[in-house]
């Protein structure tokens, strides 16, 4: 995961304190006004050309003018505004506000109180932020150039001009002109075939807020997996992908058992080229994923389970604005420990929880255990929203809800959680919201619950609090006791790792000493040959370690993995510890300097601030 990026922010922070106030705008990354006029629907004409690395054309918002205000805000980044026509009628009166960081610039548009419908034809630029273009040679089969889109957090600005922010919902269509050959796709109703044309038609008939909007656009080919599922993958990935995800059926029926129907029709899988910044991105009825959890044994799924259950806590009951972000991963994490478990046994699911609460104990050390940062309700206002994508809002967020599950029992939590997605579908919710209606639900059958669990030092206060949860994995407990075999000093090779995958190794690797020698090192490599795995979670764990041993063998393969991916949650680590020493630097430094060009912006932005990057 991205870790927080700390000071180069807060040097901003301080630059923008003074100019940071919000008025009475209800999110604080939005100059939009739904107090005022609302938009409710999106109508997008747009046609992407690959040469100028552009999408241009229109959008067409469908406004609610309620309060019969004269100007509709809206948010844009980076974008060029060529005119803006109010219900059909040409060249109207509009105005982009000031840059401001992590805002981008407001557009004002003049309205009246009868408009209904406001054009707006403009188009993007090279670098807006939410968009990677891809050559040929960076995708999997190398034939064809591919693009592709991530919203979350306020990045749906920099591709279209709206109103910005999760608290705001609107439906959508689109009309996509691509070069002929390519497949376009969206997170809506999508086609299966590429069109002989180029051109596609999109719907999403269902209010989503704009972080959810997405575009891929590559040489594509669909499987079906099941009767709701499916996958698309460049023609090269198809079957390995469809392979890896077969249990996606079964993961649906899990969470709908459990809270209820799926309310989005179909759920497809998209595996993107390997720069993609994230693991996933919970993009509605088409989940955007890394090719680094194909991992050919299916260890990594518990990913595809994260994305799919923000169907539910995300993407139907969504986080009002992004200081509530652990209302979105925190549910999204207890629910996929939830499908896990349903799929795979308890074990397996404590087995990801004790790794999770590594990462959480890993974060709270890293921000400071007094650190505002390590609080579930977090205060982003003047800061970058992406400060917030910590483990904090994952782990501690998924520890919250389990201590609540706990101390309620499963039999009175589950409905009352499966009640909550059905009472706040299709909105937006806040913390404060959320442990008011917790408390009121539970203030009978559980009158001390609320001090019991002391609600507000989870969720107000920082660290990790006194009655967190202590997962136990027996399968990691086999795990320790390898290790314990291994420090006593048997030889790697004696060492019972029958049936270990993913998640085994993973634990097995975090719990070396880090004094460790590059002959211990060198003795693992040869028993486990690490330095050659194709798993990627392994690989990055290995790589840290070798980093820090400064053991070379690992090396060639550290730079391809970096050459070869862009996927943050590895970049971060691996070039952060290469960071820490002045010959790591520059080895870092002439990586990066070769591989820069690959990443996603939202990537290069913080491998920037962990090298010092400045060209
Ligand atoms: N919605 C997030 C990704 C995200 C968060 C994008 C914040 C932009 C800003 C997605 O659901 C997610 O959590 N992805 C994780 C994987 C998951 C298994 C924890 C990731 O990409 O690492
Ligand atoms: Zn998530």
């Amino acid at each position: 995961m991205l870790r927080p990026r700390g000071f180069a922010s807060c040097l901003v922070l301080l630059m923008v304190i003074g100019c940071a106030s919000t008025g009475s705008r209800p999110d604080p990354h939005s100059f939009a006004r739904p107090d005022k006029v609302t938009v409710e629907h999106l109508a997008l004409d747009l046609a992407v050309d690959f040469d100028r690395r552009v999408l241009s054309g229109t959008a067409e918002l469908h406004v609610s003018n309620h309060s019969g205000t004269d100007e509709l805000v809206l948010d844009t980044s980076d974008l060029i505004i060529h005119a803006v026509s109010l219900d059909g009628v040409g060249s109207q009166d509009f105005s982009l506000g000031k840059a401001q960081p992590y805002l981008g610039r407001s557009l004002t548009i003049a309205i009246a109180p009868s408009t209904q419908i406001v054009t707006i034809q403009y188009e993007t630029q090279p670098n807006a932020e939410a968009l990677l273009w891809l050559e040929p040679s960076q995708t999997h089969d190398k034939k064809a150039p591919f693009l592709f889109s991530q919203s979350q957090s306020v990045y749906a600005r920099s591709w279209i001009p709206c109103p910005d922010s999760p608290g705001m919902r609107f439906t959508y269509d689109a009309r996509v002109t691509v070069p002929r050959g390519l497949m376009a796709l969206m997170s809506a109703e999508n086609p299966t075939r590429i069109s002989s044309d180029g051109v596609y038609e999109f719907s999403m008939p269902q209010p989503v807020p704009a972080y959810l909007l997405a575009l891929a656009v590559g040489n594509l080919e669909f499987a079906s997996i099941g009767k709701r599922v499916g996958v698309y993958a460049e023609p090269g990935l198809v079957k390995a992908s469809a392979w890896e995800f077969a249990d996606t059926e079964d993961m649906m029926l899990a969470v709908e058992e459990l809270y209820g129907p799926y309310d989005w029709g179909r759920y497809d899988l998209l595996v993107l080229p390997p720069y993609f910044p994230y693991g996933g991105m919970e993009n509605p009825r088409l989940t955007f994923a890394t090719p680094t959890i194909l991992a050919g044994d299916r260890s990594l799924v518990a990913l595809v389970a994260h994305e799919l259950a923000h169907s539910w806590s995300g993407n139907l009951v969504t986080n009002r604005t992004w200081d509530h972000f652990w209302l979105n991963e925190g549910f999204t994490v207890y629910l996929e420990r939830r499908i896990m478990e349903a799929i795979e046994g308890r074990d397996y699911s404590e087995m990801l929880a004790r790794l999770g609460y590594q990462d959480l104990e890993e974060d709270v050390a890293t921000l400071g255990e007094t650190s505002p940062d390590t609080r579930l309700k977090l205060d982003l206002a003047g800061r970058d929203p992406d400060d917030g994508f910590t483990d904090i809002a994952y782990e501690k967020g998924y520890f919250f809800l389990r201590l609540l599950e706990e101390t309620v029992g499963r039999e009175n939590w589950d409905p009352y959680l499966r009640s909550y997605f059905q009472r706040h579908r299709f909105s937006s919710v806040d913390t404060q919201g959320f442990l008011e209606e917790t408390e009121a639900a539970f203030a009978q059958t559980h009158p001390k619950f609320f001090e019991t669990v002391d609600m507000k030092a989870w969720v107000y206060g920082p660290g990790i609090p006194f009655n967190c949860p202590q997962p136990r994995s027996q399968a990691l407990e086999a795990v320790e006791r390898q290790l314990t075999a291994w420090n006593n000093g048997a030889d790697p090779a004696t060492l019972d790792v029958e049936g270990w995958t993913s998640h085994h190794w993973l634990h097995f690797l975090r719990r070396l000493p880090n004094d460790i020698s590059r002959d211990q090192m060198a003795k693992l490599d040869a028993a486990f040959d690490f330095s050659n795995t194709k798993n990627s979670e392994i690989l990055n764990q290995w790589v840290q370690i070798a980093v820090r041993a400064w053991y070379q063998p690992a090396f060639a393969a550290m730079e391809s993995f970096l050459l070869d991916m862009g996927r943050g949650k590895f970049l971060r680590p691996i070039y952060g510890a290469l960071a820490q020493t002045q010959e790591g630097r520059e080895l870092g430094r002439d990586i990066y300097r070769r591989a820069r060009g690959s990443y996603h912006p939202l990537a290069t932005k913080a491998i920037d601030e962990v090298l010092g990057w400045t060209g």
